[in-house]
Formats: C-alpha cells, structure tokens, sequence
C-alpha cells in the first residue's frame, strides 16, 4: 500500500543568531542600557509594583526606546531586515502596505520570575532578542494556535515528532533573534538561573 502525509497549515518560527565582532559590541552595549534604563525609569518600576510584574519591563513606560538610544536604533535596524526575511519565507501579501516596528520594549526576568502565557494583539509579526541568557534561564514555550480545537483528540506522546507536539520550547542564546506571528501564544516558564534573564521584545504592525 502506497501512502503519503501532507503537513500543512505550518506553523513557522524564525530564529536568527547575530554574528560578528559588531554584533557582540552591540549586545554588551544593549545590556548596559537595558540595566541603566531599568534603574532610572522609575514610571516603569512603578506600573511592574502595581501590576505584581516580576522583574521589570518598560513595555508601559517607555515606548521611544531607537529615538533615545543609539544602540536600540542599531538594533532596530537589523530587526527590520529579519522581519523582511520572515515575511518572505511566510509568502505574506504585504500590498502597498509594510511591516513596521511599533513597539519595542525591555524585560529583565529575575530569578523565579515568569511571564504568563499570552499573545500580542493588533500587531503582525512580533518576536525577541535575547540580551543576557545566564545557564538555566528559562526557554520561551509556544502552543499550537490550534490546541483549542482540540476538544477530544488524544494528547500527543511525550517523544512525538517536534511539528506534532503540542507545546514547543526553545531556550535561546544570547544575541539571537526569534520571530514569529503575533497570533502564537506564548509564556515564559519560570527563570531557574540564578541572575537575571534580559531580553528586548517587539511588535510589527502591517500599516
Ligand atoms: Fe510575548
């Protein structure tokens, strides 16, 4: 008997490691500013307080990030060709429209800290660099967008094929850069290392 599978519907996330002598400057440039700007943004510090947000984000207090710091200016640069690149590769039809960064934003995750699971609305493509990834940080966990459909499917085994699981983890390296479609739920489990888990999340919008 002949038989074939077709996968479709895919899922795809795009990861990309930053190389080169600039690029390692770059990154030590960004987590002095990410430790700096956490410290002076008190507006900051106080909406994670309010919020019971462990660690710190600036994602509600500072929202011109490239416009006041060079080194994120360079970042967003090179995030604008990755985002390009992905666009490709998921044969978007952008139109006369383009994918622009909206928002760009710091978190630092002490140890223990978690970020709950959760998606980016009204964004198109959204995504992380990773700034400081000490031994045990934790790794970013993807669902599949179809899990809630789901309703009486058997669950998948715990050695299934990576493009049939369920959840998908991957534990990053400093100075990559993970893409992926903001409709992707998304957590970040608890922080086992004992120092602090940096990275620099972001949103395209389709405008
Ligand atoms: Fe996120």
């Amino acid at each position: 008997m002949m038989a074939s599978v077709d996968i479709r519907f895919s899922t795809r996330i795009y990861r990309a490691r930053l190389a080169g002598a600039r690029a390692v400057t770059l990154n030590e440039e960004l987590a002095r500013s990410c430790l700096s700007i956490a410290t002076d943004d008190a507006a900051g510090q106080a909406w994670c307080a309010e919020n019971h947000y462990n660690g710190y984000t600036s994602y509600a207090s500072l929202n011109d990030l490239p416009w006041r710091f060079p080194d994120f200016a360079d970042l967003a640069k090179l995030l604008d060709r990755h985002v390009a690149a992905f666009a490709r590769e998921l044969d978007l039809d952008l139109g006369s429209k383009s994918l622009t960064l909206d928002d760009i934003w710091i978190n630092i995750l002490p140890p223990g800290g978690v970020h709950t699971s959760h998606i980016h609305p009204h964004s198109a493509i959204s995504g992380t660099y990773y700034v400081a990834i000490p031994k045990g940080a934790s790794a970013i966990k993807f669902e599949d967008p179809r899990l809630g459909f789901m309703m009486a499917a058997p669950p998948r085994k715990k050695n299934a094929a990576p493009d049939n699981r369920s959840f998908v983890y991957i534990a990053p390296q400093e100075r990559t850069v993970l893409l992926w479609e903001s409709w992707l739920r998304h957590e970040v489990p608890v922080n086992e290392s004992d120092s602090d888990r940096i990275s620099i999340s972001f949103n395209y919008g389709w405008r």
